[in-house]
């Protein structure tokens, strides 16, 4: 099974994250490549527009088909919201996005009564697909985190996550915030100590990925022993950044953990 994942950057690397984690508890009889796409010469989507933002996954399109890969996943927000209008017909591979995996999870009737910050890239926010989830959502643009998570800046990006667009904008303990952005994600381990309901889209992209795949249905393996012997991935990416290059270093050098 080989499976392609892109984002504008280092983001997408939480994506990758995910699955990598879930697949290492599936026993496997198959071996699993995994291609990483980073547009980091491109990067932040978040102020691009709607045609350039298509155009870029047309042309991850054309790479992922170039390899043969049986999923083309989209591991960014911003981008995913525009697959329902994107025509992709004419490849051979499935296609997945965040977008899509959470408009079927908004679906479940017990996600529907909760209240949501949902925190995002401009684009993303100013489009306004979220408001097709139907759930009762505060959007919060985070315009300043992309730049800092790809400067490796993780802690600043946290600290100001927290203060101007969590704090500002949440209303109750009870709220759960949607890192709505992959970049996001990768502050994830930042919240372990705090109280607050976190959703990474990732984990629910992989859900919808495991049903669609029946991949779920294998037997998941007792956590001891880990399958990443049969998983193989390749980073590629449309400019050189010493930022990525120490990102994907420590990402691959995390996985044996
Ligand atoms: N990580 C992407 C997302 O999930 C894009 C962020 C950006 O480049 O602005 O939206």
């Amino acid at each position: 099974m080989k499976i392609a994942f892109y984002d504008s950057g280092l983001g997408g690397l939480s994506v990758l994250r995910v699955f990598i984690d879930k697949l290492k508890q599936i026993s496997l009889n198959e071996d699993i490549e995994l291609i990483y796409i980073a547009d980091t010469l491109r990067a932040p989507y978040g102020s691009k527009s709607v045609s350039d933002l298509k155009s870029y996954v047309y042309e991850f399109a054309d790479f992922a088909s170039n390899q043969q890969v049986d999923y083309f996943v989209s591991a960014c927000n911003t981008s995913s919201n525009l697959f329902p209008e994107l025509e992709l017909g004419k490849y051979s591979f499935e296609t997945f996005n965040l977008y899509s995996a959470m408009k079927n999870y908004f679906l479940q009737e017990e996600t529907q009564s909760h209240n949501y910050l949902y925190l995002a890239t401009e684009a993303n926010i100013n489009s306004q697909k979220y408001l097709d989830w139907g759930v009762n959502i505060v959007p919060v643009a985070c315009p300043k985190l992309v730049p800092l998570i790809e400067a490796s800046k993780y802690d600043e990006a946290f600290n100001i996550m927290e203060s101007e667009y969590i704090s500002e904008n949440i209303t109750s303990d009870e709220t759960q915030i949607i890192l709505g952005c992959t970049h996001y994600a990768l502050l994830k381990n930042h919240f372990k100590e705090s109280k607050k309901n976190i959703i990474d889209p990732a984990e629910i992209l992989f859900e919808s990925f495991a049903t669609k795949t029946s991949i779920s249905s294998r037997e998941i393996s007792n956590g001891e022993s880990s399958n990443l012997n049969n998983i193989k991935c390749s980073y590629y990416s449309s400019g050189l950044s010493s930022a990525l290059t120490v990102a994907i270093t420590s990402f691959i050098v995390s996985l044996d953990t």
